[in-house]
């Protein structure tokens, strides 16, 4: 058997949206996977790792075993990958890429709220996860018994990613946030979450920008640890961006722009970062993919 599995990008959050709100990024993480006599992850990370550590292979192997059954071994090509701990969503999409080797080797014909459910379970957040199954904007939440979902309509936007070549763990990033929140200031931080969707949903862009940068949330603690957080945010305004956000829990930072301005907008930026990788990408209308 052999088939390729391709899963997009993802950028959590969206301003105020903390571990709910998630799209997806054309760019997308793609593998080949055979069934072959051993295992075999291509390119090697490093020879001297074992396929055993391995992230996505020990996601596969965690779901066979939670249906009681045994991975047959595959050799799994990257074709195509997502810069890891950027905040581009990279351990969803490896994370959704274990559980489908695992759908398709071991027959296990799971549906996508079972996908959802795994994933969820095994990031601990479904805002990436979500937005990474299904494409597009999508609004979700953890009840731990019950995963709720919904789309957003497609928008008119386009964006801009500013890409450092620095690394931040998800880890480190959450542990700069507050354990609780007075009732004044989560009262303001849902109100100004609430107006992100209602603005977006009515293509109100101007209102839903300010609004993503009003959030209180996560951005006010971590901003800290994020380079020319504010001279990325000033330089993407005066080029005519509506917002500029951290992606997921950063350091990358993401701007949301008028639609087919991405790209001039990107140009202007990266003359000013000479050490980031800044890129216009568009959103991705598709989540999970795997073709035969
Ligand atoms: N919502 C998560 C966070 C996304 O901001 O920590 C990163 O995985």
């Amino acid at each position: 058997k052999s088939f390729q599995i391709s899963v997009p990008a993802t950028s959590a959050n969206v301003g105020p949206g903390f571990d709910s709100m998630g799209l997806a990024l054309k760019l997308n993480l793609t593998l080949q996977v055979e069934e072959s006599d051993q295992w075999e992850f291509m390119p090697p990370s490093d020879s001297d790792t074992p396929y055993e550590e391995n992230f996505i292979y020990k996601i596969a192997k965690q779901i066979a075993e939670r249906h009681h059954t045994t991975l047959p071994p595959c050799k799994v090509t990257e074709i195509s990958g997502i810069p890891l701990a950027r905040g581009l969503g990279s351990s969803a999409s490896a994370i959704l890429a274990g559980i489908e080797i695992a759908n398709q080797v071991c027959h296990l014909n799971l549906s996508d709220d079972d996908k959802l459910r795994y994933g969820t379970e095994i990031e601990g957040h479904p805002d990436n996860i979500a937005p990474a199954l299904f494409g597009g904007l999508v609004i979700s939440t953890d009840f731990g018994e019950e995963i709720v979902h919904m789309d957003l309509p497609n928008l008119e936007l386009d964006t801009v990613v500013y890409i450092p070549n620095i690394k931040l763990k998800t880890e480190a990033s959450r542990k700069v946030l507050p354990e609780a929140y007075p009732m004044k200031t989560a009262v303001k931080a849902s109100g100004v979450a609430n107006l992100v969707v209602a603005a977006l949903l009515q293509g109100d862009y101007t209102l839903a920008g300010r609004m993503m940068e009003k959030d209180l949330f996560h951005e006010p603690y971590r901003k800290e640890l994020i380079p020319n957080y504010d001279t990325i945010r000033e330089e993407a305004k005066r080029q005519g961006a509506y917002s500029t956000i951290l992606s997921g829990a950063g350091p990358t930072l993401i701007s949301f722009v008028p639609a087919e301005q991405g790209t001039t907008i990107a140009n202007a930026l990266q003359k000013i970062l000479p050490d980031y990788n800044v890129k216009a990408l568009n959103m991705c209308t598709e989540g999970l993919q795997v073709s035969y």
